[in-house]
Parts: C-alpha cells; structure tokens; sequence
C-alpha cells in the first residue's frame, strides 16, 4: 500500500469554553484521492483544513502530511511547510486586490525565493490553461467571481503543491462561475493532484471527489468511496 499522503490519527481540537471543533478524528487520504469533506455549518470542516494547513494545531492527536509531523512545527516552519506543500483555496478568493492578477500569482513562489525566470513561464502556463491570460494585468476587482477563483487557483498551483486544499470553492459564485470552478478542480484530479475540499455543493461533490466525508458535530459520520467512473 502507498504512504498516505494525509494521515490523521485521533485529532481534536477544542476552543475554550465550547464543545470540541473536532473530537478525536482519524482520517487517511492516498496520494491522487479528491476527498469532499461535506457536513453542517459549525461541525468542524474548516478546523479540519485548517490543521491540516498547519495554519491552527489540535489540542489531541498528530497530523502528519507527506512523512513530515505538521502538529509540531513552529511558525516558520510552517509557513516554509505550506509554500512547499500545500496551495489554498477559500469562498472569498482572499486575492491582493492592489496587485494585479499576475503579481497574485507569483507571489508564492517569489516568497519561495523560486528564480524570476521560471517564475514567469510557470505563470503564465497556469493563467493560459486556467483561460485568464488576458487578465494578467488586470487587478482583482475587475474580474467576475469565476475569474477570481481561477485566480486563486492559479496561485494555490504556482509552487506545484502536493495537496490542493480548497474551502467552499464555489461557495460564492453563481451558477455559470461555478460550474466553470467545478470543471477546473475534476480536470485538476484527473491530472493526479490530490485534493481535499470542503464543500455544501453537492454536485462539485459528485462532479469531482472519489469519496466524501461526512462530519458532524466534530466526528467523521461517514466515508464513503464514489464510483470512480470518470
Ligand atoms: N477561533 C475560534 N474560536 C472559538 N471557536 C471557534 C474558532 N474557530 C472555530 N470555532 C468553532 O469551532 C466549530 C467548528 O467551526 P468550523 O469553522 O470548523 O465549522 P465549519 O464546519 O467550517 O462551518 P461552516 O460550514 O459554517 O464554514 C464552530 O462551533 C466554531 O464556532
Ligand atoms: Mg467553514
């Protein structure tokens, strides 16, 4: 069997004063899987990506990603760990609204050091196949909500992540916007990048994972295998 490149085992996570956002959770993905983790608002799907983003550490259990302990890393560590690994995607883009679309994208790998060169080639391939080269010098707040996603697509893929979070990708676009940003994210797996996306779409869902997990009230519910006839 192939390493996992997730591996979550008996993770919580608990704020002050509430119930556990997360109660001991244990949670395996493959390289190459496209999980959709699906569940109430408030039930810990966030918190999940978000540990799993090393941006917020549990208060029980271990997070490892790619071999490496992600619970344990320091600040800067961490920081060095998500510009390697891991290409975020959120509902509201979270794009630099006074640089243009081309300086979002290769902010990451400029923050990597990564060479100016190949910085630009590597961009301006991603905005070609991702269909908003001509935006390239346009700002953010120019560009309808499907653009933006594509942008922010864009910049989680510039450093070749291994895993692609992506938090209600599709949360805030309408219907057009979001059948274009379900499209992108299937032909993203069908390429072999493994992603985890949190979602209350039910068709991006359908559409994109080969297997969906359920959480509710801080616990898994279900894991559920999807015909991978695609
Ligand atoms: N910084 C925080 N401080 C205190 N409680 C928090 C914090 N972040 C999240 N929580 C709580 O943890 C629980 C899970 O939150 P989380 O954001 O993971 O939910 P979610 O499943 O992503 O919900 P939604 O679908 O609404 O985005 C909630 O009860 C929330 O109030
Ligand atoms: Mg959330």
């Amino acid at each position: 069997m192939t390493e996992p490149l997730i591996d979550l085992r008996g993770v919580s996570r608990r704020y002050d004063g509430g119930p556990p956002a997360l109660d001991d959770v244990s949670l395996t993905v493959a390289p190459g899987e496209a999980v959709a983790i699906l569940g109430p608002s408030g039930s810990g799907k966030s918190t999940l990506l978000n540990l799993i983003a090393g941006l917020d550490k549990p208060t029980g259990g271990t997070v490892t990603v790619g071999g490496t302990r992600i619970d344990t890393l320091g600040e800067a560590r961490a920081a060095k760990y998500r510009r390697a690994t891991i290409g975020m995607v959120f509902q509201f883009f979270n794009l630099l609204d006074d640089l243009t679309v081309f300086d979002n994208v290769v902010l990451p790998a400029q923050l990597a050091g990564a060479g100016r060169g190949e910085t630009t080639r590597r961009a301006t391939e991603l905005l070609r196949g991702l269909g908003i080269d001509r935006h390239a010098r346009a700002y953010p707040g120019r560009l309808s909500g499907g653009e933006r996603q594509r942008v922010a697509v864009a910049r989680a893929l510039m450093n070749r992540p291994s895993l692609l979070l992506a938090d209600e990708p599709t949360g805030a676009l309408d219907t057009a916007s979001g059948a274009e940003v379900r499209r992108l994210l299937t032909d993203l797996h069908a390429d072999g990048q493994t992603i985890v996306l949190v979602t209350h779409d039910r068709t991006l869902a359908a559409e994109c994972a080969t297997r969906t997990v359920q959480v509710v009230d801080g616990r898994i519910a279900s894991d559920t295998a999807l015909e991978a006839a695609r």
